[in-house]
């Protein structure tokens, strides 16, 4: 239904707000106007045999490798078979292979975020590859690396990308995308650009609940809070060496973002040097001629507007063939590159088809649903307790020496089908809410991963406490008919759980901040007859309003377990009965009242011209850097979360030391007033860390850095280091985050380069971005 939609959007006329239009750098102009750009980098070789073998083909042959139509998988790029050249498979997506069976269905990124892990990430990253390589899947349509970043609470998709934090986003994107291409496996960064909401629809819903009517929006961006906030983490991809970049439904200052040639030409490929392939999101491309000359190199799904009308443009001319060679070499290289021409599975899935092969255009496929889990459920679950926030905790976790527990709400039961409300997961009670119909593992559209069981909070406790000879009742409702006995059950429990969730869709933003289906009056409720502490379990893609209820006297505890995919439960009794400490920081801020953000971050209307325009006037200044800016105290800021054990810091120092960049895959050409590499290292920032507490548990140091007064656009703070560290009861390790030049860099708008501001450098250390206790001034004095 949704992609239904997305094809059917509407072509608008750009219309580019000149105080907010890029200026234009001098330093860029290429030298013809249409690229290519590319001598494909450090995939040299790579390149030469793509350009070597596209000279072998004809016209029709290089267009059929550019249009990608739906086959045995989501989509299918055509292929050159008499020149050993296999059309490339596509699927979603960033949790895990999306439309198959006998995979994992993984905490999703967001929520893996919240782990502040970096060897975490990058290791659940080389294992998702891996069950995308197992199913001969060629291109993994993720990770989500920035748009959405994260800009808005409201924005529904923001639980399929890391974090509103540059730096945060930046190291996962990074990390991810690096593990994930280890099999093999080309990744699909996305969505590029500035897709920091849904479209606006002004239309009745119709017959399904689907929306009509809609727009996609214009996002209006200054060139610093482009260069400086939404760029960093796909310019990480890039050296990362991602395959391919997914350009996304928006318009970037009135332009599609898939025929942008600012954002794409000048700024993809010029700038950061990317010599991959860019794909359209299912239903984003608009033209023909602007498409291939602003940049995009495949189309996804379906021939729309490349295929014959590519071949027809050529032909006369208005795509230059040089333009169409370089589609190809930069479909090619990193095929060559990740050695997919030769060391490959077949592709052994199909969407949604459970027979056992298919014949798609006289090609056989095979679908003999093969396992492709590994071990990777124990992963799985070491992920989700490593990524589950404690905010709250009275001293009733871990749970001892307890002998009833009651257990409350639908979101701690099994759904109803392990497909949810239908094989897409798009969700839907009613035509008007979409609630999810057991415990919320993960949101809906193409960010969710199909599970082949849902490891169900109740299955794990009922487990967890018949071990510990416990009793559990349970009341598995949210609704008031239900509250009687829910009052009942409570009123006898020395611990009473109560699960509440927010379940995300694509295609929605958010209404308000609130949980689904009054969960805050089934906290209340529970609270009010509960016989001894309350532990509230949130299972939510994104920030929600807590004040109603957690000052109440009976809220013992608060997990906030994000969106932690088919292993759940378990990993939740891990944290519960304390076999995993929780370490686990907010990676986002959750403020007291929708006021705390600003109130027009997401736009809902179409305003006065021929499409709706969000401005991004709040600059460099989202989530806490808002907040900060703002002074406004929030419930939970970002970077917090509790642990079962203390830590105590002291030694914070800085040292110049420098070092050359060893994990680069492709080099940025990004500019930068300074001698060497911008990602080289530059100094590093040490400080000691202390067990202080009675058990032991793992310490997540964060670093944030204020930059010279002279910046007067920057926030207060920027997160610029984090390290996880493991610490037994009394001991204390040194946690050191290097520097590298880039992360003390700004983007100089008129020299359109990156700079080192020469001044004071503030930085302070802690567990927190409010609790920050050491502070460290670095003086810059010259360029470096
Ligand atoms: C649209 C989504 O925006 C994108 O992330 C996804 O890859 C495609 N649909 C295919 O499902």
């Amino acid at each position: 239904m949704w992609s239904i939609f997305r094809n059917s959007l509407l072509l608008l006329s750009p219309l580019i707000p000149s105080y907010l239009s890029p200026s234009t750098p001098q330093q860029f102009k290429p030298e013809r106007q249409h690229g290519p750009y590319t001598d494909g980098g450090s995939w040299s070789e790579a390149y030469g045999r793509a350009k070597d073998i596209t000279k072998k083909m004809t016209l029709e042959e290089k267009v059929n490798l550019t249009t990608a139509v739906i086959g045995p998988c989501q989509a299918n790029s055509g292929g050159v078979p008499r020149l050993g050249i296999s059309g490339l498979c596509f699927n979603d997506g960033p949790s895990g292979p999306r439309y198959t069976d006998f995979v994992t269905q993984w905490p999703s990124e967001f929520t893996a975020a919240a782990s502040f892990d970096r060897d975490l990430i990058e290791e659940r990253a080389r294992r998702i590859g891996r069950e995308f390589r197992g199913k001969g899947i060629n291109v993994e349509l993720g990770p989500v690396t920035g748009g959405p970043l994260g800009r808005s609470p409201y924005a529904g998709r923001n639980w399929e990308a890391f974090s509103p934090d540059p730096y945060l986003s930046s190291t996962m994107s990074f990390l991810t995308v690096k593990g994930m291409q280890e099999s093999g496996l080309i990744t699909c960064a996305k969505h590029y650009i500035l897709y920091e909401q849904e479209p606006v629809c002004d239309g009745p819903l119709d017959d399904e609940g689907g929306r009509t009517g809609c727009k996609d929006v214009s996002s209006d961006v200054y060139d610093k809070t482009m260069k400086e906030l939404y760029l960093p983490s796909f310019a990480e991809t890039v050296r990362a060496g991602t395959g391919a970049i997914m350009c996304s439904y928006n318009k970037i200052n009135g332009t599609a973002a898939c025929e942008s040639n600012d954002a794409l030409n000048r700024i993809l490929k010029i700038e950061l040097g990317f010599s991959g392939f860019v794909l359209s999101d299912f239903g984003a491309t608009h033209s023909t001629v602007s498409s291939a000359l602003g940049g995009m190199d495949m189309e996804l799904p379906g021939e729309h507007y490349y295929g014959k009308r590519l071949e027809r443009a050529v032909k006369k001319g208005s795509v230059p063939e040089s333009r169409l060679d370089d589609m190809v070499h930069r479909i090619l290289t990193p095929w060559y590159a990740s050695n997919q021409d030769t060391d490959y599975p077949q592709i052994n899935y199909q969407k949604y088809d459970l027979s056992d092969s298919k014949t798609v255009n006289g090609h056989r496929f095979k679908n003999e649903h093969i396992n492709v889990k590994a071990d990777n459920a124990i992963y799985a679950r070491k992920v989700a307790a490593e990524s589950t926030v404690l905010l709250k905790n009275s001293g009733i976790l871990p749970l001892k020496d307890i002998r009833r527990i009651g257990v409350f709400g639908t979101d701690a039961d099994y759904p109803s089908t392990l497909s949810g409300c239908g094989p897409d997961l798009f969700c839907m009670v009613n035509s008007k809410r979409r609630y999810w119909n057991g415990t919320v593992t993960i949101g809906g559209g193409s960010g969710a991963a199909y599970a082949d069981y849902i490891a169900a909070p109740i299955e794990a406790i009922n487990m967890k406490a018949r071990q510990h000879g416990i009793r559990v009742d349970h009341v598995l409702h949210d609704d008031s008919a239900h509250f009687g006995s829910m009052g009942w059950v409570a009123y006898q429990s020395e611990v009473c759980i109560v699960f509440v969730s927010l379940f995300l869709v694509e295609g929605w933003d958010r209404e308000h901040l609130r949980l689904d289906k009054n969960g805050e009056d089934l906290i209340k409720h529970v609270e009010s007859n509960c016989a001894g502490e309350v532990v509230v379990v949130i299972h939510a893609g994104g920030q929600v309003i807590v004040e109603d209820w957690i000052d109440l006297p009976k809220i013992g505890a608060v997990l906030f377990a994000g969106y932690p995919g088919q292993e759940t439960g378990n990993a939740l009794v891990d944290i519960m009965w304390g076999d995993v400490n929780p370490s686990a920081k907010l990676p986002f801020t959750m403020g007291k009242s929708h006021k705390d953000w600003p109130t027009d971050n997401i736009v809902r209307h179409m305003g006065k011209g021929s499409y709706p325009v969000s401005k991004f006037a709040e600059g460099l200044a989202i989530d806490y850097k808002w907040f900060d800016e703002h002074n406004t105290t929030p419930r939970y800021e970002f970077g917090f979360g509790l642990s079962y054990t203390s830590f105590e810091y002291s030694g914070f120092e800085i040292e110049e030391e420098w070092g050359k960049v060893k994990d680069t895959i492709q080099k940025t050409n990004e500019r930068f007033e300074g001698r060497n590499d911008l990602y080289d290292t530059i100094y590093i920032a040490k400080v000691n860390v202390t067990n202080t507490g009675k058990v032991p548990g793992a310490e997540i140091a964060q670093l944030y850095m204020t930059f010279p007064k002279s910046e007067v656009e920057q926030p207060p703070k920027h997160l610029k280091g984090y390290g996880k560290k493991y610490l037994e009861v009394g001991q204390t390790t040194t946690i050191k985050f290097p520097l590298r030049k880039k992360d003390l860099s700004v983007w100089d708008v008129k020299k359109q380069l990156w700079t080192i501001p020469q001044g004071i450098f503030i930085f302070r250390v802690g567990n927190s971005s409010r609790s920050i206790p050491l502070k460290f001034e670095l003086e810059v004095k010259s360029l470096h």
